[in-house]
């Protein structure tokens, strides 16, 4: 069964989170996933601060943003189906007021100085174009390399990029990039075991693919338990 097959599309899903409950409507097969329980589980978000999420989805990192005491938060993003979804979210937490969604690529529709960036975007590599709700590219990195250069344009020195990045997504290539104007560390991570089925469905030919890159360094995961794994990581770099 796919994301969202077989759920009732009305019914909300409240996320319970470390600032409160974040009630997230919307179509299912929009809706938040586990990547972003995990990323706002490990987010710290400074009071006052100004806020972008770009990628922002039905808006449950922004919303949670908002609630953990930013004075601005922007969430964007490319797709008016998940746009709408996160206004009505807005509104149906209270935070209307702070959050804004607005449409638009990456951080282009964001004025002025930052203090943070929260992105979980899409990084999976396939071996041809697939749906961009999805895919980064084929080694993953198209849209993190472009959210560490605009980030690293907007953020005030001292400022923050939240990343989140599957190891199977050209890592080198990614923290090479963000090591260069940020200060970066890890703030978690995760193994996730996948199969050839559960990728090949995904997207055909995934697997192999995934195998092609981790022989050139692009890809890492390991194959030394009973199925193969690769971590989720969540990183914090500081602009310098
Ligand atoms: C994996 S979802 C994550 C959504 C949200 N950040 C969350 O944690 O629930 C990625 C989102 O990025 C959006 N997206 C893809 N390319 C984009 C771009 N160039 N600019 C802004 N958003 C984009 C997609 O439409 C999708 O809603």
């Amino acid at each position: 069964m796919g994301k969202g097959e077989g759920r009732d599309e009305t019914a909300a899903t409240v996320h319970r989170t470390t600032v409160g409950p974040i009630v997230e409507g919307g179509p299912v097969a929009w809706r938040a996933d586990h990547a972003t329980a995990f990323f706002h589980q490990h987010l710290v978000v400074r009071p006052g601060e100004r806020v972008a999420e770009p990628g922002c989805g039905t808006g449950v990192l922004s919303l949670f943003c908002a609630r953990a005491g930013a004075a601005t938060v922007v969430g964007t993003d490319l797709d008016p189906v998940a746009l709408a979804a996160a206004r009505q979210n807005a509104v149906a937490n209270g935070l209307a007021d702070r959050v804004e969604f607005r449409e638009g690529s990456l951080l282009e529709p964001v004025t002025g100085p930052l203090d943070l960036v929260v992105a979980l975007l899409p990084h999976r590599p396939a071996p041809r174009p697939i749906n961009p709700r999805l895919y980064g590219g084929p080694d993953g990195t198209d849209l993190l390399l472009a959210v560490i250069v605009q980030a690293a344009a907007r953020l005030v020195a001292g400022g923050r990029l939240v990343l989140y990045l599957n190891s199977i997504a050209n890592p080198r290539r990614v923290l090479a990039a963000f090591g260069q104007t940020f200060a970066v560390r890890r703030l978690a991570g995760k193994p996730r075991p996948f199969t050839r089925e559960e990728f090949d469905a995904l997207t055909p030919g995934l697997f192999d693919h995934l195998v092609a890159q981790k022989a050139r360094g692009e890809a890492e995961f390991t194959e030394d338990g009973p199925v193969p794994a690769f971590t989720a990581d969540l990183y914090e770099g500081t602009r310098r």
